[in-house]
């Protein structure tokens, strides 16, 4: 059977000077503090299931419902922080682990507003959940600002536990540190970045080799079957056509290499730079995917860092190839703007769109990397990218990257 326990835990009264002097106060307020640390050990220990707060209208009885010992044991053992929340954000039960996180001691935390432990824009956010906390629970990341002055990253996990409005814990609240999960992530994309710069410096080199020794190789046996063919006598008519076909095909695997070369990385982008590379694949696209491609934006635009070129490149031809496997698509437009520091790219397609915010696995096909990559180049050179889509009304995806330009410009488009 569960002892039921008042007590009476009040932060707001100040200690008063009464007829003993200090040394009655200070022993006044020591038998206080034992009196909370025995609430609080009982608490814990599942001895006590109602606590009475003082408040500013008077005191308040908080009944700890389901606080059942068995319970309590488990949620102290959890790794992860657990509380227990009025709609105001007055904490009435915290386990040891959150206590932990925020580096306080727990009847520091007990009682008092969970708000003094977020940022002005967290206590924001959080504020609503609390007031109206979806059924079906709610989460959202913020950076817990411990006791010590240090900071940690966390996933709050919100859940009502009674009707709001009603005396009482209303909310339940798990607080998952995020520290490790945050360190992992910035592990992986530094290790992507790192793959993308690999990729890239193997396929500069590939296409190199490709076009100084390949195709100046088919190119010197082209020039070869050119001399043999002048030099044949007449009567040899046979030969000269079969060595004029035998060029033909030479000619088609020479222009084969070049192609494979310039997909694997444009010399153009090296040497002209990113806007007359984005004309030439535009073209070429529009051709092979007969779209009507249309190339907008600025005339002049200064010469970007390398990494910001290739980035944009690369995320235009990912873009493109969407366009031509998934839009069905009439009209293609791809808008260069410079606009201060900034560079923005942004392909708009009238083709039948998707929507973004349903995870790939749950449409019809099963989620590639396309747009994953995407996000991973535009963030590698520390810019950001954006999907709008709507089913039936096509899509447009904007980069956006910030640069320090250099004084080069290129010709007019
Ligand atoms: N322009 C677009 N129009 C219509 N749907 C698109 C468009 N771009 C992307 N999608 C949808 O988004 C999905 C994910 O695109 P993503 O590029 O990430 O993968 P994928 O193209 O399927 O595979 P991968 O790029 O790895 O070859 C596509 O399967 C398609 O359903
Ligand atoms: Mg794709």
């Amino acid at each position: 059977m569960k002892t039921t326990r008042h007590r009476s835990s009040s932060r707001s009264a100040p200690a008063r000077a009464t007829a003993g002097g200090p040394f009655r106060e200070l022993a006044e307020l020591r038998a206080r503090l034992a009196e909370a640390d025995e609430t609080l050990r009982a608490i814990r220990s599942g001895e006590v299931d109602t606590v009475v707060v003082a408040g500013k209208q008077g005191p308040q009885v908080f009944t700890l419902q389901g606080a059942e010992h068995a319970y309590r044991v488990l949620i102290e053992s959890m790794n992860e922080g657990a509380l227990t929340l009025t709609a105001d954000a007055v904490i009435l039960y915290a386990n040891q682990c959150f206590a932990g996180m925020i580096k306080l001691p727990l009847e520091q935390v007990m009682s008092g507003s969970f708000h003094r432990f977020l940022s002005a824009a967290d206590q924001a956010a959080v504020r609503p959940l609390l007031k109206r906390p979806a059924k079906s629970g709610s989460k959202f990341q913020a950076v817990l600002h411990a006791g010590n002055g240090s900071q940690l990253p966390v996933l709050i996990s919100i859940r009502p536990l009674a009707t709001p409005g009603a005396l009482g814990a209303t909310i339940g609240m798990v607080v998952t540190d995020m520290t490790e999960a945050r360190q992992s992530e910035e592990r992986l994309r530094a290790l992507s970045h790192r793959l993308v710069d690999v990729q890239e410096s193997e396929r500069r080199r590939v296409a190199v080799e490709l076009h100084e020794n390949i195709s100046q190789l088919t190119y010197a046996i082209l020039m070869r079957c050119d001399t043999l063919a002048r030099k044949l006598p007449a009567r040899a008519h046979t030969s000269r056509v079969e060595l004029l076909k035998l060029r033909d095909l030479l000619d088609q695997a020479t222009e084969e290499v070049r192609r494979i070369a310039h997909g694997l990385r444009p010399s153009a982008l090296d040497d002209l730079g990113l806007l007359p590379v984005l004309r030439m694949a535009c073209e070429q696209h529009g051709e092979r995917a007969r779209v009507q491609l249309n190339l907008e934006g600025v005339r002049r635009i200064a010469r970007l860092p390398a990494a910001v070129e290739t980035a944009l490149y690369r995320i235009l031809q990912e873009v493109l190839k969407n366009v031509e496997q998934h839009a069905r698509a009439r009209q293609v437009t791809v808008c260069l703007r410079q606009q201060g520091d900034a560079v923005q790219l942004a392909i708009t397609d009238d083709g039948i769109g998707f929507d973004p915010d349903r995870p790939p696995a749950k449409r019809k096909r099963k989620g590639g990397l396309g747009l994953l990559s995407m996000r991973e180049r535009a963030a590698s050179v520390g810019g950001a990218l954006n999907v709008k889509s709507t089913p039936g009304q096509g899509t447009t995806i904007r980069a956006q990257i910030p640069f320090h330009s250099c004084a080069l410009t290129h010709p007019r488009l």
